[in-house]
């Protein structure tokens, strides 16, 4: 057992024996996520999660695509998951954003929102963001357009044509375009932007919603070199402000962002630790890097 792992199961066991002894919660003894509301933009990380998954398992057809799954991820961390193709890496997402909904276990946001009670849009609107491979940007409209309509994604239609932005929603307009690189191309067409920065401008869109935790499956897959550098250099600024879980098979990409790595496979977590840990993990060697 790693040091990490050791540390791990010292804080579990430390929660457990809080939910264990009545009162002594921070909820005052209730039950996690019953009769507590979760205010819109709160969530609750007293217990220095930000999510939780708990023996997560989920079958296809038989098949255990997440097998007793258990992983936390801290506010602010930013996660990389590594791991053979058919691991259950963009499985584990769709539980977390609802797509899929396991047959066990437990998952949570925070201590207390029990993301399982939660329709997928819910999930959206709770705050957790979720980036899919290919690029879904809006093609006729421009950088400006796209970003914009981002925030319009959530009202109707008759609200949405009136829509102005406020200064707070320009200054944060502003503010995404910076930090995704793209402050010189606002007004060019996003069907003209190279596919890195398709990339760049759907990650733009999830921020305008100002997640706390961003999902981001194989971000840089298809990306130059140097875009792929870039995408390093916008994933670290995003660390700290937002949580972001990141899955990848790019290694010189994991080594420049990440902090804890966690690998798995056959739907299970199978090490944890820093890049140079689970690089030098037999198990790891054997059923992913070594190939
Ligand atoms: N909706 C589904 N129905 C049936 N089988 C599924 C479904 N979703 C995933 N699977 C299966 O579950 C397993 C895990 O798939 P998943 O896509 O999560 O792997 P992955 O780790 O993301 O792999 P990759 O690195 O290739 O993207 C695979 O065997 C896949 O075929
Ligand atoms: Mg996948």
């Amino acid at each position: 057992m790693t040091p990490d792992l050791l540390e791990e199961g010292a804080r579990r066991a430390a929660a457990h024996a809080l939910r264990a002894e009545p009162g002594k919660t921070e909820s005052g003894g209730r039950q996690a996520g019953f009769s507590r509301i979760a205010r819109p933009g709160e969530v609750d990380v007293t217990h220095g999660r930000i999510l939780y998954l708990e023996e997560v398992s989920v079958s296809f057809d038989g098949f255990k695509a997440i097998n007793n799954l258990s992983l936390d991820i801290a506010p602010g961390e930013l996660r990389c998951i590594i791991g053979p193709n058919g691991a259950g890496k963009t499985t584990l997402m769709d539980i977390i954003t609802g797509k899929t909904r396991p047959d066990a276990g437990r998952v949570y946001f925070g201590s207390t929102i029990d993301l399982l009670r939660y329709t997928e849009p819910e999930i959206a609107q709770l705050g957790i963001g979720r980036k899919f491979q290919k690029p879904t940007v809006f093609e006729q409209l421009t950088v400006f357009e796209n970003l914009e309509l981002a925030l319009k994604t959530n009202k109707a239609v008759t609200a949405s044509m009136f829509f102005r932005l406020d200064s707070a929603q320009s200054d944060r307009l502003l503010e995404v375009l910076h930090t995704i690189h793209l402050a010189d191309s606002v007004s060019a067409q996003a069907g003209n932007l190279s596919h890195g920065q398709k990339q760049w401008l759907e990650i733009g869109m999830l921020l305008m919603q100002d997640p706390k935790l961003l999902l981001l499956d194989e971000p840089v897959a298809g990306m130059t070199d140097e875009e792929t550098e870039r995408t390093a250099e916008l994933f670290l600024s995003l660390k700290g402000r937002h949580s972001l879980m990141v899955v990848e098979h790019d290694m010189s990409f994991i080594n420049t962002i990440s902090d804890i790595v966690t690998v798995l496979c056959e739907g299970s977590v199978l090490a944890q630790g820093t890049l140079e840990q689970v690089q030098n993990d037999e198990r790891v060697i054997e059923v992913y890097l070594g190939r």
